[in-house]
């Protein structure tokens, strides 16, 4: 037979060894790849040619399913006309106008947005206009950040340090000084097999209190938190919960932020998770859903009065000594506005909040799973609990990883023994039970 037919598709590399893998198990990826192909709404094709159901939208990125025809035409047609802008110093109008179109997506008063290339940039700038946001206003003292534990901001120093997953601080060093942390929102005995908000704990932002009765208010800057923390198992906050942040936040001049990385752009069923919470903080960041993954893409969205505190001075000075070679991207940009079209037309946010009580449902139908130790649900979005192995924590959690994808056609997420689902908000009712029957096949797998 003809050699080039027996060859495996060209997006198979026959030397696995110079790419060191991000936040992957390198060695045993390598014994036995993961390899993805191509892409198309619900789907992943694998170098060798299988289906594969996509129940994490990539990597909680694309909201609309992969590889939308008007996304890609809108990159195309913006690659041909303007490839690259500066934006420092310069412009191009998508810029303005996405600025403009998020704005509008926002609660009432984050009219301002500052654009990055990725969730850990957003997580820095939020960060760093917070601090220089009360530096400008002569309050200066205001330097400490707080963050919460099981948070996830991203891997720059700035959202590690307010970040709480210890592996991912332990190596590197002290980190930013002056950060404290809130205790996580998650109590098991408390909360397991939660449908939604739980009950119990909106008291738990009162440790807010505690961290300021110990520095004084007039140190700390701002409190960073998710409204529902993903990366480390789906962890939705208590009913009340945010509203108690946000008085104790204005009780003592803090500004609150919602890393919202994750819950822009309808994951749970609104524009911001900001709006289901009716909760609105004075910064808010976003990646992920804004290019539905197509394009990196960050952003933070800010309060009208801190734009202004900055805009003093000269007006041949630069205000915010802060930015990024490819800061609205005119790429990313036409991504966005076409994904925001997308978004708008197929009505994707509402779809999430109709969906969430069947989805909710259907998940929960897995707890007498074996191992199932809590499931916990949200918009479009679960956590799975396991029982880690004895003595192997995560190891659980990668053999079900592992098995979804190599026996099962199916994609999930893991954070150490947790199972994380997160579709894009285009599934069907049918692909609902098409996910929870494999991954109860995945989960017996691992029993
Ligand atoms: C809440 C949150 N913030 C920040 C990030 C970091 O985003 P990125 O990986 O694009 O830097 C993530 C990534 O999952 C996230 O979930």
């Amino acid at each position: 037979m003809n050699i080039q037919q027996t060859r495996p598709p060209a997006a198979t590399p026959n030397d696995l060894a110079a790419y060191w893998m991000p936040f992957t198990a390198n060695r045993a990826f390598k014994r036995a790849p993961r390899m993805l192909a191509g892409a198309k709404d619900m789907h992943y094709t694998t170098t060798d040619g299988r289906k594969i159901l996509d129940s994490v939208a990539g990597m909680w990125c694309s909201n609309a399913g992969h590889c939308r025809d008007p996304i890609n035409e809108a990159i195309a047609r913006q690659a041909a006309t303007l490839d690259y802008a500066p934006p420092f110093q310069f412009g191009h109008p998508q810029a303005f106008e996405l600025a403009n179109r998020i704005a509008a997506l926002a609660p009432e008063g984050l009219d301002h947005v500052f654009f990055c290339n990725s969730g850990s940039e957003s997580v820095d700038t939020a960060l760093k206009i917070a601090l220089a946001y009360h530096a400008v206003r002569g309050d200066a003292s205001r330097t400490r950040l707080i963050g919460r534990e099981r948070g996830y901001h991203g891997v720059g120093f700035g959202g590690i340090s307010v970040g709480g997953m210890v592996n991912n601080r332990k190596m590197f060093g002290s980190l930013l000084t002056g950060v404290d942390h809130l205790p996580t929102t998650y109590v098991r005995e408390k909360q397991a097999f939660t449908k939604g908000e739980p009950e119990w704990g909106a008291h738990l932002a009162d440790e807010l209190e505690r961290i300021v009765g110990i520095h004084g208010a007039s140190t700390i800057a701002a409190v960073i938190v998710e409204p529902m923390a993903g990366s480390t198992g789906v962890l939705v906050s208590p009913k009340g919960y945010l509203q108690r942040l946000r008085e104790i936040c204005d009780r003592h001049g803090i500004l609150l932020i919602f890393d919202e990385v994750i819950t822009g752009f309808g994951r749970l069923g609104y524009a911001f998770a900001a709006e289901r919470y009716g909760v609105t903080p004075d910064i808010i960041t976003f990646a992920k859903g804004i290019t539905n993954g197509a394009v990196p893409m960050g952003g933070a969205l800010i309060r009208g009065e801190i734009y202004d505190a900055f805009m003093k001075g000269p007006d041949h000075a630069v205000e915010l000594f802060h930015g990024y070679t490819y800061s609205a991207h005119p790429i990313a940009c036409a991504a966005g506005l076409a994904t925001l079209d997308l978004y708008r037309e197929e009505k994707l946010f509402e779809r999430a909040r109709d969906l969430e009580p069947q989805w909710a449902d259907a998940v929960m139908s897995l707890r007498n799973e074996p191992n199932v130790l809590d499931i916990r649900t949200v918009g479009i979005t679960a956590g799975i609990d396991l029982a880690p192995k004895d003595n192997a924590p995560g190891l659980r959690g990668m053999e079900a990883l592992n098995n979804a994808f190599h026996d099962h056609d199916i994609m999930v997420r893991v954070a150490g023994d947790t199972l994380a689902l997160t579709p894009p908000l285009i599934v069907s009712e049918a692909q609902i039970g098409e996910i929870i029957e494999k991954v109860a096949r995945v989960i017996r797998s691992v029993a």
